[in-house]
């Protein structure tokens, strides 16, 4: 009986996240596969190899190979206030319900160089919050981790920033909350006072709190369903009773387990509260 052919480079990949599984911890297995593809395949060009065993071999052996695989397989595109709409909403929706704790936490899971990080900083400070919350920013990649403790972004950046700022309903000069360095603007560095940042992998790690609101955007669309639903679970364990998840326009509580288990607070920008 003969089984069913399989690409012999699937099988190859397959091989790899093993590997890189049981050599450095990092799971990659339940990453959506299309995009896993492009990524390996992108990898290969850099690295100038011709197989995927190819670079299963130098990842294995050589960790440095292994931090520019975790470098170029995490996607970490961001910006300031990016998709304007959901700071909008979080302002106008959540706020009013976080203002009710004594003492908010916030998670930001997948939080890249953490320009969200500072845009939620900023959006509190508004609303006279910031000084009661906590908000614990994590990523996998410890890299970006780096770049957003220290709050520097690139000053061609801001013109667009200050537009988003504007269209999130920011209400104050934006230029009010750094300052320009050479080519860099310096974060006002009182904004990440209650700021912990630290490293956090979605796929491996478990809850570490009760938090009155999750913010998780442009993350999960890189899992496949499994993953997204565990995570969800996850999610929804670490929330407190009536807290907030907002995941933005790109994901979607369609289609897991949980959905029943939260009211939209605004559907456009998937801004959820648990239900009690
Ligand atoms: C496209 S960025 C999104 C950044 C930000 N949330 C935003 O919307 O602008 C995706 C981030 O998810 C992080 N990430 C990917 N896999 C992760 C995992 N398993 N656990 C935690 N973070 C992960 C990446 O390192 C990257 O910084």
């Amino acid at each position: 009986m003969s089984a069913d052919p399989v690409d012999p480079q699937e099988i190859e990949i397959d091989l790899l996240l093993e590997g890189i599984r049981r050599q450095y911890g990092y799971d990659f297995r339940d990453y959506a596969r299309a995009s896993l593809r492009r990524r390996v395949r992108k990898l290969m060009f850099d690295e100038q190899l011709s197989t995927v065993s190819a670079l299963q071999e130098r990842v294995l052996h050589d960790p440095e190979c292994l931090d520019r695989l975790v470098l170029s397989w995490t996607i970490n595109v961001t910006s300031m206030f990016r998709t304007p709409a959901f700071f909008a909403a979080f302002r106008e929706q959540a706020v009013p319900l976080l203002r009710t704790y004594p003492f908010v936490r916030i998670w930001i899971a997948g939080c890249s160089s953490g320009e969200e990080v500072y845009s939620l900083a900023i959006l509190l400070r508004e609303a006279g919050l910031l000084e009661r919350c906590r908000i614990y920013a994590t990523d996998l990649n410890t890299a970006v981790l780096e770049r957003a403790q220290a709050g520097i972004f690139d000053l061609r950046h801001m013109k667009d920033y200050t537009e988003n700022y504007q269209r999130a309903g920011g209400q104050e000069s934006f230029s009010e909350y750094y300052s320009a360095q050479y080519d860099s603007a310096v974060f006002d560095p009182s904004l990440r006072e209650n700021v912990v940042f630290s490293q956090h992998n979605l796929v491996t790690d478990g809850s570490f709190n009760e938090f009155q609101a999750i913010i998780c955007r442009n993350v999960l669309i890189y899992f496949n369903r499994e993953l997204q639903e565990r995570v969800h679970q996850l999610f929804h364990d670490s929330l407190c009773n009536l807290g907030v998840l907002g995941l933005g326009s790109k994901e979607t509580l369609r289609a897991t387990s949980v959905v029943d288990r939260y009211t939209a607070l605004d559907r456009a920008n998937r801004l959820y509260q648990k239900r009690s």
